[in-house]
C-alpha cells in the first residue's frame, strides 16, 4: 500500500479531495463510497469548495455509504444516511438520486444487506472508497476478527467503539446503537481504490498495525495491504508509530506529481 504523510488533517483533505477531482474529470459518473465519522470532514469540505470555484464538475458523481446504523428513527440526525446527506451530498449539489445505502430500518436486515451489496454490483462497483479507522482498527464497521472475506452484513459494535462514537449522541454511550450494517472487508477490498485517511494521536498505533504489522482480522484495516492500489493517508501524529516514516516519505516525494494519489 502507498502510504502518504501529509502534515496535518486539512492536506489530508486537499490531497484526497485533489484525487477525487482527478478521478471524475477521468470518469464524471464515477461512484465515491464515502465513510462518516470525524476525519473525513476536511476531504468533504476541500470537495465542497473545488465544486464552488468550479475546479470540479460533480454534476454526474454517484455516492454510496459504507455503514449505517441499524435501529435509528428514520431520519435521526446521526443515522448515516442523515450525516452523508448533511455532509456530502447537499454540500456537492448532488440530487438524493445519486445516492445509495444500505437501509438500516428494514425489518429483514439480512435481506437488506445483500440487497446493497447488489445494488453496488449493479452500479459498477466503487471507483474510491474513502476510509476512516477505528482506534481498534476497523474499517467501516468490521470490528476486529472480522472475516477477511466478509460481505455487507450486520455487526455488533464493541464497546470501544461505542464509547469512541458517544461524542455524536450527546455523550451518551446509552443512546449509540448496539448494531450497524457495514460493508465487509470483502466488498471494501472489491472496490478499485481505498483510500483510508487518518489523523491524530489516537490513531497512530492502528495505523502502525495497519501497514506495519501482519495481514490479520484482529486488526482489519490491515486487509488494505491485500488490495493492489490501496492508499493511506496520515497525517504526522497519526504516523508518529510508523518505523518506516522516513522511507514513505522518501518515496512519496520522489513520486511523479501526475500520478496523483
Ligand atoms: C464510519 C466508519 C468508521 C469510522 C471510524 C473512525 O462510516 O466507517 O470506520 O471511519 O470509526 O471514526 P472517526 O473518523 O470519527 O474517528
Amino acid at each position: 500500500m502507498e502510504v502518504v504523510i501529509v502534515p496535518d488533517a486539512t492536506a489530508g483533505g486537499e490531497l484526497i479531495a485533489e484525487a477525487i477531482a482527478a478521478l471524475l474529470s477521468r470518469k464524471p459518473d464515477a461512484l465515491l463510497g464515502v465513510a462518516t465519522g470525524s476525519t473525513p470532514l476536511p476531504v468533504y469540505q476541500a470537495l465542497a469548495a473545488k465544486v464552488r470555484s468550479g475546479a470540479v464538475d460533480v454534476s454526474r458523481a454517484r455516492v454510496c455509504q459504507l455503514d449505517e446504523y441499524v435501529g435509528l428513527p428514520e431520519g435521526h440526525p446521526e443515522s448515516y444516511r442523515s450525516v452523508v446527506l448533511r455532509e456530502v451530498v447537499e454540500p456537492l449539489g448532488l440530487s438524493e438520486s445519486s445516492f445509495m445505502g444500505p437501509d438500516g430500518s428494514a425489518e429483514d436486515i439480512q435481506a437488506a444487506c445483500e440487497a446493497y451489496d447488489r445494488a453496488l454490483a449493479e452500479a459498477g462497483g466503487v471507483d474510491l472508497q474513502l476510509l476512516g479507522i477505528g482506534t481498534d482498527g476497523h474499517i467501516g464497521f468490521n470490528e476486529p476478527c472480522s472475516s477477511l472475506a466478509s460481505r455487507t452484513r450486520i455487526k455488533t459494535l464493541t464497546e470501544q467503539t461505542r464509547i469512541d462514537n458517544a461524542r455524536f449522541f450527546d455523550d451518551d454511550i446509552e443512546q449509540v446503537p448496539h448494531h450497524v450494517i457495514t460493508q465487509g472487508i470483502g466488498t471494501i477490498l472489491e472496490s478499485r481504490h481505498p483510500v483510508l485517511l487518518a489523523t491524530g494521536e489516537g490513531k497512530a498505533d492502528a495505523v502502525a498495525r495497519t501497514v506495519e504489522g501482519p495481514v490479520a482480522s484482529v486488526v482489519p484495516a490491515s486487509a488494505l495491504q491485500l488490495h493492489p492500489h490501496a492508499t493511506v493517508v496520515v497525517d504526522e501524529a497519526a504516523a508518529s508509530g510508523l518505523k518506516l516514516a522516513d522511507y514513505f516519505r522518501a518515496t512519496y516525494a520522489a513520486k511523479p506529481r501526475w500520478q496523483g494519489l
